[in-house]
């Protein structure tokens, strides 16, 4: 028989299908909480540091205390690798303010909820590694705090939905001049005249973990980068792709219908692919 999936709740290792919280834990009640998700490779993780600050930044912005001291957060997260079948992984990790009566006022101190969940690391298919990703854009209806990465992800459910209705990958913000912010789940890059564009971190994107990696495999690859604000319609625009933990970086290849470049993976985004894919190989050898 095969082991059940264990998950960390409660402060403890528990089969997945016994992991629950308290139906007044906040995070249920008012999403009142932040999230992580890395990769692992064979197991050893991809950036782990970096996701664990973003998460004790993202606590430190809604006044939750981290849960547990960074070392002991790093050994349950490998832990919970350990502890599940899977050889690449995405390992989800959230925390809430934890449980109270409900109100929207936080009345006393709350021990926050720690959750981890470990699943298999999705794959882009080979279908789509060959044609690349296709996006719709939507005016963004988030809050203005996109650089915490809050459990709030009802816009981004509803563009995900919607991105799927119309039958592409991911839909992506444009704030009210028409620049292109970041997708549901990804941030997106274009290459206009040879220049590796995105949008610069602010409250209106998540500063992505990939993000930051794509950046530094470019100017490694002696790619100009700027970071800048940018729309579709620039002249010059040859290529898109997105990044995130659970595709690396990957091109977008058509946009609301409309080919973007020659419509198909460009120059760049293939050499930004293959460096990052470089680097995953080399953990699962490490
Ligand atoms: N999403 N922007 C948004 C809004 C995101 O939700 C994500 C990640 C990213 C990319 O960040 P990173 O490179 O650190 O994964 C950008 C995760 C994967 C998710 O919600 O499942």
């Amino acid at each position: 028989m095969t082991q059940p999936l264990q998950a960390y709740v409660n402060d403890a290792f528990v089969p997945i299908a016994q992991a629950y919280v308290h139906i007044e834990d906040r995070g249920f009640q008012f999403a009142d909480g932040v999230y992580e998700v890395v990769a692992c490779f064979n197991g050893t993780y991809l950036d782990l540091k970096p996701h664990l600050q973003r998460l004790a930044r993202s606590c430190a912005a809604i006044d939750i205390p981290l849960p547990k001291p960074m070392a002991e957060l790093e050994a349950l997260v490998q832990q919970a690798y350990e502890n599940n079948p899977f050889e690449d992984a995405m390992v989800y990790i959230q925390v809430t303010r934890g449980v109270a009566p409900r109100s929207h006022v936080v009345k006393q101190a709350l021990i926050p909820t720690l959750i981890i969940t470990v699943r298999e690391l999705p794959q882009p298919s080979d279908e789509k590694i060959q044609t690349g990703m296709s996006g719709i854009t939507l005016d963004d209806i988030r809050w203005k705090h996109c650089e915490i990465k809050s459990i709030a992800l009802l816009a981004s459910v509803m563009g995900k939905q919607e991105a799927v209705r119309q039958g592409v990958d991911e839909a992506f913000w444009l704030d009210g001049q028409g620049h292109v912010l970041e997708g549901c789940a990804t941030n997106i890059f274009a290459v206009i005249d040879d220049v590796l564009v995105t949008h610069p971190l602010d409250h209106q994107v998540l500063g992505g973990i990939t993000r930051d990696m794509v950046i530094v495999a470019a100017k490694a690859l002696g790619i100009k980068v700027e970071e800048r604000k940018w729309r579709l319609d620039e002249q010059g625009l040859s290529e898109c792709m997105m990044s995130s933990t659970t595709n690396a970086v990957i091109p977008v290849c058509y946009m609301n219908k409309q080919a973007v470049g020659e419509g198909k993976p460009g120059e760049i985004g293939l050499k930004l692919r293959a460096h990052l894919l470089g680097q995953l190989q080399a953990l699962r050898e490490s």
